[in-house]
């Protein structure tokens, strides 16, 4: 739970403000709003990357900031747009996940994940050495990995921030699908660009001016006739049609 939450990264800027939010256990919750508006700096606070300025956060009625760091941040699956990868082979990063996980479990959370086809294609496989934040694969497989990872780590509440650039619309149905799988039975914080995501959410927060403007399913959303349904609008425009693909 979210209670009147505000932070700014620089005294005098605010990021975010007032900001209240219940997230019933099991249920999906979408975030959207314009670049900017602090949907990732959410995520940084949910993580204790930053402490809030004001106001708490809880989980299961504890303040995230009387939890031990390792045990919030094994509670927490977050898959990032862009994952954070070692220097090393595919399979150790997936077991950074889960130390205890086996092989079998590695291969089939990559295969749920929809990793496993494109695993399959490297000459080395999982023996595959990445370099630095995973460059010498693409955006799309470096979110697959993600998945892949967050799935082998079963955390009680899923926290993704969707990619939406660079990457190409096999893969991106494939992540779809993916995080789909990784959604099911769980609690979870979507930032949500996709609308597949975005319909199937129990509640949409929209974020603007450092505020929760408008909350809501997608279908009140879109009665309400307000911000969410402009800016949906208007992206709809901008990225043309290809997310009808997932529908
Ligand atoms: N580490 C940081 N230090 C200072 N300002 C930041 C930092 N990260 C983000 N910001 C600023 O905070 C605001 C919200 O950013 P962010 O949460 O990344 O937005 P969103 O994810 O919604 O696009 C932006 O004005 C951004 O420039
Ligand atoms: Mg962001």
């Amino acid at each position: 739970m979210i209670y009147n939450v505000h932070f700014a990264y620089d005294e005098g800027k605010p990021v975010l403000e007032a900001i209240n939010l219940t997230v019933p256990h099991g249920s999906a919750i979408a975030i959207v709003g314009p670049t900017g508006a602090g949907k990732t700096t959410l995520i940084n606070l949910l993580n204790r990357f930053y402490d809030v300025n004001q106001g708490s956060i809880t989980i299961n009625r504890t303040d995230i900031r009387d939890m031990e760091l390792t045990s919030l941040r094994s509670s927490l699956g977050v898959v990032l747009q862009e994952p954070f990868f070692f220097a090393t082979t595919i399979r150790e990063n997936l077991l950074y996940g889960n130390q205890n996980a086996t092989e079998e479990e590695m291969i089939e959370a990559a295969r749920l994940a929809n990793a496993s086809h494109f695993i399959s294609r490297l000459p080395k496989g999982y023996d595959t050495v990445l370099t630095e934040r995973g460059l010498n694969i693409s955006q799309g497989e470096r979110q697959l990995l993600g998945i892949t990872r967050a799935i082998l780590r079963n955390p009680s509440i899923l926290i993704l921030d969707e990619a939406t650039s660079n990457i190409d619309s096999l893969i991106e149905a494939q992540i779809q699908k993916a995080m789909i799988i990784l959604m099911k039975g769980r609690t979870s914080l979507t930032i949500a660009h996709r609308l597949s995501t975005i319909k199937n959410a129990d509640r949409i927060i929209v974020i603007h001016n450092h505020r929760i403007i408008e909350e809501g399913t997608y279908p009140e959303l879109i009665e309400k006739n307000g911000f969410y349904a402009h800016l949906y609008a208007m992206q709809q425009t901008r990225e043309n049609i290809t997310e009808d693909m997932f529908k």
